[in-house]
């Protein structure tokens, strides 16, 4: 099997699996951050195959969709093994999507350009216009306001406090997406970042306006 092959049926075995996610993680999330991935592995000189496999299986094994994370990457090594992915290129791939996650404070030291653009591409999927759709979204699943001006904003929170903490969407700005713009790894996602970044504190500017009813 080519890689284009492999990666084909990787993205109908992660459309199967995603299909019914309503946190965020759709499909369509893993869709764009793979796109994104692709474009700045493109402008970065990384390995196109390595980024978009690590793209489509980044979410698979995040500790938000599934209770066992260890299954779930045994059944992401049974699938690569099914299509004859190498043991070097799973090994690259397996180091992609255990580091990049956000989690709070666990900012891991990416080994490879691979992984800082997988990285990238998903850290831009959580701002701009995208981003501030797939805050109000979470939120609401999760059953918080969209706003609670009696909440405090939480800094240096534990992973705990970060998933089960009260909060809101749009305290999510200042907890996370206003962060995004300075932990990105490369030029080329630092530009991008910076755009979305203004567009969400035009965003928010408006928001408070209309919230005062001025
Ligand atoms: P990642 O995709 O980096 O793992 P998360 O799983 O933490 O990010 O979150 C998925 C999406 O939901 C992201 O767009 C994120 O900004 C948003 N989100 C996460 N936690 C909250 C929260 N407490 N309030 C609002 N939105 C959230
Ligand atoms: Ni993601």
């Amino acid at each position: 099997m080519n890689h284009t092959e492999m990666i084909n049926k990787t993205e109908i075995w992660v459309k199967e699996q995603l299909f019914d996610e309503k946190s965020g993680h759709d499909w369509y999330h893993i869709k764009r951050v793979t796109n994104q991935a692709i474009v700045l592995a493109n402008k970065e000189q990384a390995d196109l195959f390595i980024v978009t496999m690590a793209s489509l299986l980044h979410d698979i094994a995040d500790d938000k969709l599934i209770e066992n994370e260890e299954k779930a990457l045994n059944s992401i090594k049974e699938w690569l093994d099914s299509i004859q992915v190498t043991p070097e290129e799973q090994a690259l791939i397996f180091d992609i999507i255990q580091s990049i996650s956000f989690k709070a404070g666990n900012g891991q030291l990416l080994r490879t350009i691979e992984a800082k653009v997988v990285q990238d591409a998903d850290r831009l999927d959580a701002i701009g216009a995208i981003g501030i759709a797939r805050a109000f979204t979470y939120s609401g699943q999760k059953g918080q306001a969209m706003y609670d001006p009696t909440i405090a904003v939480r800094d240096n929170m534990t992973l705990e406090e970060y998933r089960n903490g009260k909060s809101s969407a749009v305290h999510h700005f200042y907890e996370k997406l206003f962060k995004l713009k300075d932990l990105m790894n490369t030029e080329s996602a630092k530009e991008e970042a910076e755009k979305r970044h203004l567009f969400m504190e035009e965003f928010l500017e408006q928001f408070y306006r209309e919230w005062e009813g001025v």
